[in-house]
């Protein structure tokens, strides 16, 4: 028996890439799985919510709370992307992207910790980025986003460990989701530009949804209850290693 049977997942940005991969992850492993996305979910139990509205989020919580009876597991992975140096950016656009990838984990945690309390095996996992802890050109914005999201798992995990609740942060790579493939269609020359990302992966190929929902399960899993306040990079190594060629 799965130690994911009867447990309910919350999963937000749930429609789409790593995020579905994951739903679809939780759900082979018995979960109840709820989807909080701006698109509803064709695979599972889903609530419109953005992640930007706080009441959206008290909504759909209490929602996912009525049709399952709990939450145990928060996925905190909606995010929207930014290109740009520090001077490219409009305050609007950095309050738009702080309030989704940033606000919006805080928004969603808040509404699920009361029932994160209830739980005999409580996480939340939020998703960041390699972008968080390296630093990348043309996403001084998308950057600040994901680095704050970093500092704010290692905050939450120290608040809430005395409660049982661990807080744990994935950190994946270049993967193959949609969102690269809406920017790989805006390069001109898709293909050139895909090799291109292939070839700066250790791999030397992107990473796949299913590799980091893999891990996500991993941080979820009631059986890990060490593992607390990491985050665990899923990048193909890049991250880490120095690849000296010839
Ligand atoms: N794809 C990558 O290479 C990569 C790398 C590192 C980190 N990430 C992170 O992984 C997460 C998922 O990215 P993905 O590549 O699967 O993207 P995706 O665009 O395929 O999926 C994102 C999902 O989030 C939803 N969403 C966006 N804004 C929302 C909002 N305001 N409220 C609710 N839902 C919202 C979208 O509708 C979509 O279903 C993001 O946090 C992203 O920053 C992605």
């Amino acid at each position: 028996m799965s130690g994911f049977e009867g447990l309910t997942v919350v999963v937000s940005g749930g429609s789409s890439g790593i995020g579905a991969a994951a739903a679809a992850a939780f759900a082979e492993r018995g979960a109840n799985v709820a989807v909080l996305d701006l698109n509803p979910s064709e695979a599972h139990w889903s609530t419109r919510c953005d992640v930007a509205d706080d009441n959206q989020v008290r909504l759909a919580v209490a929602a996912a709370v009525e049709q399952f009876g709990g939450v145990d597991v928060l996925v905190n992975n909606a995010g929207i992307g930014a290109v740009g140096t520090v001077e490219d950016n409009s305050d609007k656009q950095w309050f738009r992207v702080l309030d989704v990838n940033l606000l919006g984990m805080v928004r969603l945690s808040r509404a699920c910790l009361p029932h994160l309390r209830e739980s005999a095996s409580p996480a939340i996992v939020n998703t960041t980025s390699i972008a968080a802890t390296a630093g990348l050109v043309n996403r001084a914005l998308y950057s600040a986003s994901k680095g704050a999201v970093h500092a704010l798992t290692l905050a939450m995990a120290a608040d809430h460990v005395a409660e049982g609740i661990r807080v744990n942060a994935v950190s994946p790579g270049t993967a193959d989701t949609p969102w690269v493939g809406r920017l790989l269609e805006q390069a001109d020359d898709p293909a050139a530009e895909r090799a291109r990302l292939e070839a700066r992966q250790p791999t030397g190929r992107l990473v796949t949804p299913e590799e980091v929902a893999s891990a996500i399960v991993y941080l979820a899993d009631p059986v890990n209850r060490a593992v607390t306040g990491t985050s665990l990079a899923v990048d193909g190594g890049v991250a880490g290693l120095r690849i000296v060629k010839g």
